[in-house]
């Protein structure tokens, strides 16, 4: 069976991406191999085909840090879980793709009834918020906050988590995003 993902042939702008045709990934043991539903598409993205980020992978790569999908084949050793169930991870590259295959001990089941691409932009942004609100800072409620980049995604995240943490929260951001941070906030 073939597929088609994407790479990221050299560092550098959006003609860095390259569509190629290939076999389908097979699972290797410990693996699962999910049918793509969403792949998140992010700043460290953006960063990662650029060169600049921290985690950026050597190329060439398949970008995307996180996605939604359906399980599609087992490989050997993995069990417990079925074809057909729909999944999230993240995996840091390898989305932007039709068929990934992922260590099942990365997956989390979702729960039924979500819409894909809704539920996978939840996933590294609000991540390293909540991260950010709950196991560095230790918020509590009726703290004050200050957060920079406040119009971003995590910013948003943080707005939305802040909110249902009750704390009073303050942002920054660039003139056209004020009214969109003024309402979260
Ligand atoms: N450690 C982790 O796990 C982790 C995970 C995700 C992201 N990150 C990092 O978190 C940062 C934000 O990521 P993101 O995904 O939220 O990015 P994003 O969605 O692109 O948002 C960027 C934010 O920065 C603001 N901004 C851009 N240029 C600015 C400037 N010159 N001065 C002041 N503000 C400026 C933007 O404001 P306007 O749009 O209003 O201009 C926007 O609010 C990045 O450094 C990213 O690498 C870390």
């Amino acid at each position: 069976m073939r597929h088609t993902r994407i790479v990221v042939t050299h560092y550098g702008g959006p003609d860095a991406l390259q569509v190629v045709e290939e076999d389908c990934p097979e699972p290797k043991r410990g693996e699962v191999r999910v049918r793509m539903q969403a792949a998140g598409v992010s700043l460290p993205d953006i960063m990662a085909r650029e060169g600049i980020h921290p985690e950026t992978p050597r190329v060439p790569f398949t970008p995307g840090w996180d996605l939604v999908g359906m399980i599609d084949r087992l490989g050997d050793g993995a069990s417990g879980i079925e074809p057909g169930q729909i999944v999230a991870a993240m995996p840091i590259h390898g989305p932007y793709a039709e068929f990934v295959c992922v260590p099942q001990r990365e997956l989390v089941p979702m729960p039924p009834g979500l819409d894909s691409a809704e539920a996978v932009s939840l996933i590294l942004n609000y991540i390293t918020a909540y991260q950010m609100l709950h196991r560095s800072a230790k918020v509590r409620p009726g703290q004050r906050v200050l957060i920079h980049g406040a119009s971003g995604g995590v910013g948003s995240a943080l707005l939305q988590l802040g909110r249902l943490a009750g704390l009073e929260m303050y942002g920054t951001c660039s003139s056209r995003s004020v009214s969109a941070v003024s309402d979260l906030a």
